[in-house]
């Protein structure tokens, strides 16, 4: 007899959201929301457009890296045979550079971890077709990916763990401290985990990365509204608020606020919250930390990793660093 399956996940996410929601929009402070609720299956969408913008250069600078030294990135990995796993694998089109500079006639296992059901898909699709690629798509979040791929990746391979796009800049510093040490304790000595990190820039084009002329990143923002109404029941217009993108220099860190224009109520009918807005009052919905070149450095002073390898993109600076557990 097959067993029932286990009851699905909705609820529970769905639960995550109302708390965080409440968390972050009932009290007096600063009105905050987590960034990965910006990605819905149309959030997704428009952040993959987000990569084609003319002022956004971080997912063009990341994959040129990836396809200018995919092989000497396999290189300072050593001569054993590998698994390879990503955390937020999205689409997975960078990735396969990497894939295809492993040119092996084994086949590799890749394991693309992430939250959306549809840039999986499009991962498996996009990848299986590289004739020695078994992709065994984990949906799940990073906590949750990270304990699967140790349970089951083959005892006898080295893991190359990617985390690219600069996706830990969303982290708060000490968050990202915590993730990096837990991802150290997922990995083996002589395992490999690659970091990209996007990195300080002048104002005015982290400005102009994160506010583009064609609204796209607005939309990207706004979004995060239209989802709330969809899945809370919410009221919120959309005419209401704007985007802005803000540099914290002090903190080095791109802020997205969603302004209100003016002062209003929002009712939230599935929690039943009446949300409070001044005029120009914002919800902060993302942070996007920047970081300098001695990053990775840093993180082998506290965590047993070595340095093993840093490579520049010029035109637009990102960093792509490979740090091994020791
Ligand atoms: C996917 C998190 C790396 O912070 O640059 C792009 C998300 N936000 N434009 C970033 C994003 C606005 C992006 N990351």
């Amino acid at each position: 007899m097959r067993s029932q399956p286990a009851p699905e996940a909705p609820t529970t996410l769905l639960d995550e959201l109302i708390s965080d929601v409440c968390a972050g929009l009932a009290g007096p402070g600063q009105k905050r929301l987590p960034s990965r609720y910006l990605y819905d299956d149309l959030g997704t969408a428009l952040f993959e457009a987000i990569g084609y913008l003319p002022e956004y250069g971080v997912t063009r600078a990341d994959e040129r890296i990836l396809r200018c030294n995919a092989r000497e990135i396999i290189q300072a990995m050593g001569p054993q045979p590998l698994t390879v796993a990503e955390l937020g694998s999205g689409g997975g089109r960078k990735t396969r550079w990497l894939l295809e500079a492993m040119g092996t006639r084994r086949s590799i296992s890749y394991y693309p971890i992430d939250i959306s059901k549809a840039a999986l898909e499009r991962c498996a699709l996009e990848l299986g077709r590289l004739p020695v690629v078994r992709v065994e798509p984990i949906e799940a979040d990073y906590r949750d990916g990270l304990s699967l791929i140790a349970s089951r990746r083959r005892a006898d391979e080295r893991l190359l763990l990617l985390f690219l796009g600069s996706t830990i800049g969303n982290f708060e510093p000490p968050e990202a401290r915590e993730f990096l040490r837990e991802v150290r304790g997922r990995l083996r000595p002589g395992d490999g985990f690659l970091l990209g990190t996007d990195l300080v820039k002048p104002a005015a084009t982290l400005i102009a990365a994160y506010d583009d002329a064609l609204g796209v990143t607005a939309a990207f923002d706004l979004n995060l509204l239209r989802r709330l109404n969809r899945d809370l029941d919410a009221e919120f217009d959309l005419e209401n608020f704007y985007h802005e993108a803000r540099w914290n220099a002090e903190e080095r860190r791109v802020e997205m606020h969603l302004v209100a224009r003016m002062a209003h109520v929002v009712w939230i009918h599935a929690i039943g919250l009446g949300v409070t807005f001044r005029a120009g009052e914002s919800i902060w919905t993302e942070s996007s930390y920047k970081f300098d070149s001695d990053e990775p450095e840093r993180i082998s002073k506290v965590l047993p990793f070595t340095p093993a390898g840093q490579w520049l993109d010029r035109e637009w600076p990102f960093a792509e660093s490979l740090l091994i557990a020791r």
